[in-house]
């Protein structure tokens, strides 16, 4: 199965560290000689979704824009890292069906540490009362039911994150 495109499809809350996997990740299977291409929320709503809001139907539209790039990567051998939120099932779902070699990893952590990284300032903003609709605050996040893994980022170091993650990649035989 070497070479075979797949896509690693995190999903998580504002600050659960989707990003900081995506680029840890990259890193190692870079190592193992596949080509990479991270689709990061933040990045893609600046080209691939600009203009696009925070509602469900816009973000199932960012979803099914990164669904749509994500399939044609993985059919082409590449692996696609997606690290947008997703919070509703029902995309995720559509996604996996899409592009096929989808490995769903939930990156989960409690709102609270979120809160306190609070990295970029959001939450900050959001207690402000100058966000609305914000994932895990006052806008849903449904949990994975059946994620291929879970990473509990407020527990494991990165490094331990990308021992379990790797592990599991060659499980499913997508890594030698
Ligand atoms: S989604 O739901 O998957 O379409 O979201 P995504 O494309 O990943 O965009 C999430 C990033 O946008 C910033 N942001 C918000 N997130 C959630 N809710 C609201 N209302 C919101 N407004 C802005 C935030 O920086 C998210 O980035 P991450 O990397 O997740 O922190």
């Amino acid at each position: 199965m070497a070479n075979t495109g797949f896509t690693i499809w995190f999903t998580g809350l504002s600050g659960a560290g989707k990003s900081t996997l995506s680029d840890a990740l990259e890193k190692r299977l870079r190592q193992h000689g596949r080509n990479v291409e991270i689709l990061d929320g933040d990045i893609v709503r600046t080209h691939l979704s600009k203009g696009l809001g925070f509602s469900r139907e816009d973000r199932d539209t960012n979803i099914k824009r990164i669904a749509f790039v994500c399939g044609l990567l993985t059919r082409n051998g590449v692996v696609c890292i997606s690290a947008a939120i997703s919070p509703y099932r029902e995309a995720r779902e559509w996604a996996r069906q899409e592009i096929g070699n989808f490995v769903e990893i939930y990156v989960k952590c409690p709102i609270e540490v979120c809160r306190d990284r609070d990295v970029k300032g959001l939450y900050k903003l959001v207690d402000e009362g100058k966000i609305k609709n914000f994932t895990g605050v006052d806008d849903p996040y449904e949990e994975p039911e059946h994620p291929e893994l879970i990473i509990e980022t407020n527990t494991e170091t990165i490094e331990e994150s990308m021992q379990r993650i790797l592990h599991k990649l060659v499980e499913l035989e997508y890594l030698d």
